[in-house]
């Protein structure tokens, strides 16, 4: 869907804070037509199931629960902010969408990339992103980065190896779709990733 752009990557790369200062840059250069909200969460309800989702002490949730509240907390942001945004004529970037589903469910889990794929058709219908920025850099460094993993996040506790087949996932799904992505080299500084993500928003005629 036009101007519905996506920002993927491994946990630990910096997609918040990328996305932060891009928000940054947008608001001092007069782009006033630019929705910047997040996933899981960015509206009320969706928030609400995002701290479920996320609290470290639901151990016990089973993998397919899990698919379905993101796929629940999707529906319901779609509904609140992009959906709106979109309608009337602004540029919407959301930090994670189905693609992460399709990884760290679907593959990381194991729970089948075709099932994943199949209940995302199903929460998000037409809503598929224009493009889809991924932010590249193994999770291994990621973490090393961020000084490790958040344990208090149910998701970034999740061992190691998971993060390996997330990372893996994503390459896959490039490799399959390259047109669907535009891939950006996350392993410099800060204002080097930001560039960037610039000149390839600027290349897509989404900054002008
Ligand atoms: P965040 O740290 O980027 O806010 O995302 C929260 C966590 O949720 C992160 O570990 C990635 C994970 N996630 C999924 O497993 N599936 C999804 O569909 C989404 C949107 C996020």
């Amino acid at each position: 869907m036009r101007n519905f752009i996506t920002i993927e990557g491994c946990d630990g790369v910096g997609k918040t804070h990328q996305t932060r200062l891009l928000k940054q840059f947008c608001e001092e250069n007069g782009y006033n037509n630019m929705v910047f909200t997040r996933e899981p969460g960015g509206s009320d309800i969706a928030e609400q199931i995002r701290k479920i989702i996320l609290d470290a002490r639901n151990t016990d949730m089973d993998d397919l629960c899990e698919a379905f509240l993101y796929s629940a907390s999707r529906i319901q942001h779609l509904k609140d902010i992009v959906k709106p945004a979109l309608e009337q004529g602004k540029v919407v970037f959301c930090d994670r969408y189905v693609h992460s589903s399709y990884v760290y469910q679907g593959l990381g889990r194991g729970l089948g990339l075709e099932k994943i794929v199949l209940l995302n058709e199903i929460a998000v219908g037409e809503y598929m992103p224009e493009f889809t920025v991924f932010l590249d850099l193994n999770p291994e460094n990621a973490f090393k980065r961020k000084g490790g993993a958040d344990k208090t996040d149910r998701m970034e506790a999740v061992e190691q190896a998971f993060h390996a087949k997330v990372y893996q996932g994503y390459k896959k799904l490039i490799a399959e779709r390259p047109e669907c992505f535009e891939v950006i080299d996350a392993s410099g500084t800060e204002q080097q990733t930001q560039m960037k993500l610039r000149e390839v928003l600027f290349r897509r005629g989404v900054l002008r």
